[in-house]
């Protein structure tokens, strides 16, 4: 489980905002030239920003050392992937700047509000009917601008559909030491939208196991 019903941030509060999984969240923010949303993560986390700085604050001048000397730019870019482009122009993150990829009927929804250091781009033509981002031609089109390290923090649905099209390397894994429990409310899973077993197992592989305190850091590799 990895969400915690409507209105709540869910990774903070399960990771209790362990500084270790902060820092490792830091970590791999500061590597990438891109962090990848569904919209549904950046409706339900209003006020955050997808940097290493924000996370991490006590190391920001470190994590943009790290960035120089990878030859990034000075923050990764933010790119949100919305289907309706329901998206809140006044998010900070929104604010920030980012990229948002969508259809043809989400760029209507959103171009007229969201601010110019936004960038709307339309690739929902090689979707399901038109009515889906093709997230395989979005990360060409990510590749053509340079942006060619991805990490994505999700949510469950965007995770079900890179997995579903082969299209996650690895992924980072913090099991905390909490026991959540759930009721009649619907709480997702790290994998939504998609059934794969029994039919299609993805199996992985565990690439490194490490441990702070009570906290597992675990790293998979998804590909063959
Ligand atoms: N524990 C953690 O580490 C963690 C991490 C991330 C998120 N979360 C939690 O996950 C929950 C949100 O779950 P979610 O599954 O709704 O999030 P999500 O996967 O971020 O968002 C789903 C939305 O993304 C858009 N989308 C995804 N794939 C698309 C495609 N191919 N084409 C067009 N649009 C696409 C759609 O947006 P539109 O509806 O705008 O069309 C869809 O409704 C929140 O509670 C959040 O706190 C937890």
């Amino acid at each position: 489980m990895v969400t915690l019903g409507e209105g709540t941030s869910a990774g903070s509060v399960i990771s209790g905002k362990y500084p270790a999984d902060r820092f490792l969240m830091a970590l791999l923010r500061a590597c990438a030239d891109a962090v990848l949303l569904g919209a549904g993560t950046l409706r339900a986390t209003p006020g955050h920003l997808w940097t290493p700085a924000h996370v991490f604050p006590q190391h920001a001048e470190g994590f943009a050392g790290l960035r120089r000397s990878l030859g990034r730019n000075p923050e990764p870019r933010l790119v949100v992937i919305t289907a309706r482009g329901e998206i809140d122009a006044s998010h900070v993150a929104i604010q920030h700047g980012a990229l948002i990829f969508t259809t043809r009927r989400g760029a209507e929804a959103c171009r007229p509000l969201v601010p110019a250091s936004c960038e709307v781009v339309v690739t929902g033509e090689g979707g399901r009917e038109g009515e889906e981002v093709d997230l395989t031609a979005m990360i060409h089109e990510l590749r053509n601008r340079k942006l060619g390290v991805l990490l994505t923090e999700g949510g469950p649905h965007l995770i079900g559909e890179l997995i579903d099209r082969g299209l996650l390397d690895e992924a980072f894994l913090t099991v905390s030491p909490v026991v959540a429990g759930r009721a009649d409310e619907r709480r997702l899973g790290m994998v939504e939208g998609v059934e794969l077993l029994p039919k299609r197992g993805v199996w992985s592989r565990l690439l490194s196991a490490r441990r702070h305190g009570d906290y597992l850091f675990l790293r998979y590799g998804l590909r063959a």
